[in-house]
């Protein structure tokens, strides 16, 4: 089986792309660089992966580069090169989120129309849901994101669901919850609090710090797009959370903990677009992906100051 993996350099990307490779898999990866943070850090996640013969990268833009010769051999692919981030996603940048996560989804997706390719799992978000209803939140829930960059994703959706429908193309959207861990991008929340409480420096918490997520261990995540990637799965999206709601202020009593050492919090107005919630109801993940998030917050935060500390 071979791989496309996009967004290989990235976060989850590079973490997937090591557990394909450890289980056997042939993996392509693709990956433009972005600046949405220093693309040394990037370059620095595919250093094993560079020494890996069954791993061959290739350095393109989505929103650009000729897609058919990327496909070739390829049997699944992981789409997960986005921009990511909630809170930037007003103004003039919704141009880069509009041209990075729906049009370079839109050519994926036209140029794996009629390929015999098994499955193509796209990264989805929580950020689709907005202020739902309902905690836990199912996939039937309506959508309403409160961000442009959750309207992105809502797009992203969208095309997944008219490319399967027009062209059967078997799209699966994974709807990922909060994600940390070992290669957190720095610009999220616990990689920040890892670097202030280091540097005894203040960390800025947007609003009260009682806002809650349902943080996802990275290797969950990763777990769970393999599952997409290989296991029958009738529906459309679903959810990957990490089991239990935190409030960011207990995530910020266990930094100060695990640091050994206080954190002065600097409260400032909460942020346009970020949701107070969210809450993964996981029961059509478990059914069809088998999915079983399988470390709590304790420990991967234990995990991903080990990673951190050693930079
Ligand atoms: P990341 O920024 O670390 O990785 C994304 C990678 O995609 C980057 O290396 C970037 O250079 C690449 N990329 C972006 N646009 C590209 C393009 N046009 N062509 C080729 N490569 C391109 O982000 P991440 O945190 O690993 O997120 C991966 C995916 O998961 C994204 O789709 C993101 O929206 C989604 N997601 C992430 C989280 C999270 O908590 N990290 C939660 C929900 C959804
Ligand atoms: C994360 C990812 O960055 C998005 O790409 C993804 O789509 C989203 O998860 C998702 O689940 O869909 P976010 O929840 O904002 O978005 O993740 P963090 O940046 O780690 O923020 C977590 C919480 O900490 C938020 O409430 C945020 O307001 C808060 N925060 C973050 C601060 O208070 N201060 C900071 O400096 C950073």
């Amino acid at each position: 089986m071979r791989a496309l993996v996009t967004g290989v350099a990235g976060f989850l990307g590079s973490t997937l792309a090591e557990t394909l490779r450890s289980e056997g898999w042939d993996v392509v990866g693709v990956d433009a660089f972005t600046s949405n943070y220093d693309p040394r850090v990037k370059r620095a996640n595919l250093a094993a992966l560079g020494r890996d013969p069954g791993f061959r990268l290739v350095e393109a833009d989505l929103r650009e580069t000729p897609i058919a010769p990327l496909l070739e051999g390829v049997t699944h692919v992981a789409h997960l090169a986005a921009l990511p981030g909630v809170r930037p996603s007003w103004g003039e940048a919704f141009r880069d989120y509009a041209e990075h996560n729906i049009v370079g989804t839109q050519r994926l997706l036209e140029a794996s129309r009629d390929r015999g390719i098994a499955r193509v799992v796209v990264a989805s978000s929580s950020s689709v849901y907005g202020a739902p209803d309902r905690m836990p939140t199912p996939e039937q829930t309506l959508l309403r994101p409160l961000s442009p960059y959750g309207v992105s994703k809502l797009a992203t959706e969208a095309l997944v669901s008219a490319y399967r429908r027009a062209h059967g193309v078997p799209g699966l959207c994974l709807r990922y919850f909060t994600v940390y861990g070992p290669r957190q991008r720095p610009d999220m929340g616990f990689y920040r609090f890892f670097e202030a409480a280091r540097r005894g420096a203040p960390v800025t918490v947007y609003g009260d710090g009682g806002q809650t997520r349902d943080f996802t261990f990275v290797e969950d995540a990763v777990r769970a797009t393999v599952a997409g990637l290989t296991r029958e799965a009738p529906a459309c999206a679903y959810n990957i959370g990490g089991g239990h709601r935190v409030a960011l202020n207990e995530v910020l009593d266990r930094i100060e903990q695990l640091v050994g050492k206080p954190v002065e919090r600097r409260h400032v107005e909460p942020q346009p677009g970020d949701p107070r919630d969210t809450s993964a109801d996981t029961t059509l993940a478990r059914r069809d992906l088998g999915y079983e998030p399988g470390t709590a917050l304790t420990e991967g935060l234990a995990r991903q100051w080990e990673w951190q500390r050693s930079l």
